[in-house]
């Protein structure tokens, strides 16, 4: 990549801004784990099919290994870390523990960020909703019941966010 093309990005992560100088093509999923050191955002096919680097970008979920950091000037980006620290998701936190959601340390934080993005778009979702809400994410090990039902758990339990 020429450095000519370099610039300064700024955007806010988790609440707090930030200013990355990087080609216009770097993927988010790079900045967030290279830059930033939020490695709890993982990569998995690093072609958009499989959820493991899901983040909310505006509010909206994403797969950040498809984002170039030119996309992102004056954006807001939640991931992992940011929904550990916020309180409204602590009962989905506490559903993935108790049923066993929490499988694998690849596909776990897309699953959470996808289930959190489904909660607060449909709060009390059916069983079909769920599997739709999280159909971009995938497990390719353990399988899905435990994730489902951890979602089924959570729901009707998680406030409102404010608008990111
Ligand atoms: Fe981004 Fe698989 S790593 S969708
Ligand atoms: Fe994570 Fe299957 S890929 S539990």
């Amino acid at each position: 990549m020429s450095e000519a093309a370099w610039a300064a990005i700024q955007f806010t992560v988790n609440g707090q801004q930030q200013s990355v100088t990087a080609h216009p093509l770097t993927r988010l999923l790079d900045v967030l784990r290279e830059h930033l050191q939020l490695t709890g955002t993982k990569e998995g096919c690093g072609e958009g099919e499989c959820g493991a680097c899901a983040v909310l970008l505006d509010g909206e979920i994403v797969n950040s290994c498809l984002i170039p950091i030119v996309q992102l000037r004056g954006s807001s980006v939640t991931t992992i870390e940011g929904l550990a620290k916020n309180p409204k998701t602590k009962a989905l936190q506490e559903a993935f523990a108790q049923c066993g959601g929490a499988q694998c340390g690849i596909c776990t934080p897309g699953m959470i960020v996808a289930a959190w993005s489904l909660l607060q778009r449909k709060p009390n979702p059916s069983d079909d909703e769920i599997r739709n809400g999280l159909s971009g994410n995938l497990c390719r090990c353990t399988g899905y019941t435990r994730i489902f039902e951890s979602v089924r758990i959570a729901a009707g339990k998680l406030p409102k966010a404010e608008a990111e």
